[in-house]
């Protein structure tokens, strides 16, 4: 029976079919398309938030954010986040623990919507935690010493050179263009961060490992999609590469890789980060329905389906 269901779900995933069903229909539509249509509506002139299939995302016709901001969200980030922290032991892993114990100058640059800079002046109220992103979902309500900050990282961070004694950023990658990142945010994370001080990049090297039939079709969906906004993403490798290019600057201390597992055999920790993912698969259905012409109820079922892959 088992093998059996496991069969027929082959073969309707097959690798023929997906390319038969799902080729993208516009190739080079916008990477964020159905939001950049929904910014520009007239009727959405004066809205700071739009709805877009019952999710919230950023009025910006100018950003590439494909991630929404709405509880569902917020929810997923929380998760998120006590994932890394189990993952990597903490709430970073640069040596400045004892330095927030005593009071430092914290930058998070694409904060999303708060939660490690949140987190990180709770544990640490002698600090200052600055978050800045430029879709201002912050919290409604924050700590005295934490604050937020609406500003595109592509115009430069607004603060004076060596103000920071830790800045961080994290996945941020898949949403800015490697060459501007490389241009433009990585000689401002420099700038801003006193001598001495650490920059710690988290990312996600976004690939699935071993993935079954329907991994491998989420596989596809992401790289024509990514594909299809002309956004050139980087490994980290490559990041802690042009950081170490700048060695009159900089000087790189650790490199650490650490793989996510995902799924009920990896324990409490899997099933939260499967969760999680499934929560961002959740969310890209704006993008991917319209690109590859499937219907939401299709996309709902693949989403089921690959839970129990
Ligand atoms: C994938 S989310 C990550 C959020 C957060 N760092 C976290 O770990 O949960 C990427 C964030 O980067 C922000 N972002 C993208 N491009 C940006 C830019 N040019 N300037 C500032 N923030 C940006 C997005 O609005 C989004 O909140």
């Amino acid at each position: 029976m088992k093998a059996e269901s496991l069969k027929s779900k082959e073969s309707k995933y097959a690798e023929a079919s997906i390319n038969a069903l799902f080729q993208p229909q516009q190739p080079t539509q916008s990477f964020v398309a159905p939001v950049r249509d929904a910014a520009i509506a007239p009727e959405n002139l004066f809205e700071v938030f739009i709805e877009i299939n019952g999710r919230c995302y950023f009025n910006d016709s100018e950003s590439s954010n494909y991630i929404p901001c709405d509880n569902k969200e917020e929810m997923r980030a929380h998760r998120m986040h006590q994932v890394d922290k189990v993952l990597w032991g903490g709430l970073q892993s640069s040596p400045v623990t004892e330095e927030l114990a005593f009071g430092a100058r914290v930058l998070d640059v694409g904060c999303g919507m708060g939660v490690w800079a949140t987190n990180t002046g709770s544990d640490h109220p002698l600090s200052t935690v600055i978050g800045i992103d430029n879709a201002p979902a912050f919290p409604k309500h924050s700590l005295p010493n934490v604050a937020f900050l609406k500003c595109n990282v592509l115009d430069g961070l607004p603060f004076p050179d060596n103000t920071f004694n830790f800045v961080r950023q994290a996945y941020l990658v898949i949403c800015i263009d490697w060459q501007r990142w490389n241009d433009k945010v990585l000689k401002e994370l420099v700038r801003v961060t006193k001598p001495g001080g650490y920059i710690e990049i988290m990312d996600i090297d976004a690939e699935i490992m071993q993935p079954g039939p329907i991994g491998r079709m989420f596989e596809k969906f992401r790289h024509s999609h990514v594909e299809a906004s002309g956004i050139k993403t980087v490994s980290s490798a490559a990041m802690v590469k042009a950081f170490s290019e700048l060695k009159d600057e900089v000087v790189v201390e650790k490199f650490e890789q650490k793989i996510i597992p995902y799924g009920h055999w990896a324990g409490k920790l899997g099933e939260a980060a499967l969760k999680n993912y499934i929560g961002l698969l959740e969310s890209m259905a704006v993008f991917y329905c319209p690109l590859f012409n499937i219907t939401e109820a299709e996309y709902k079922q693949m989403i089921v389906d690959y839970a129990e892959e």
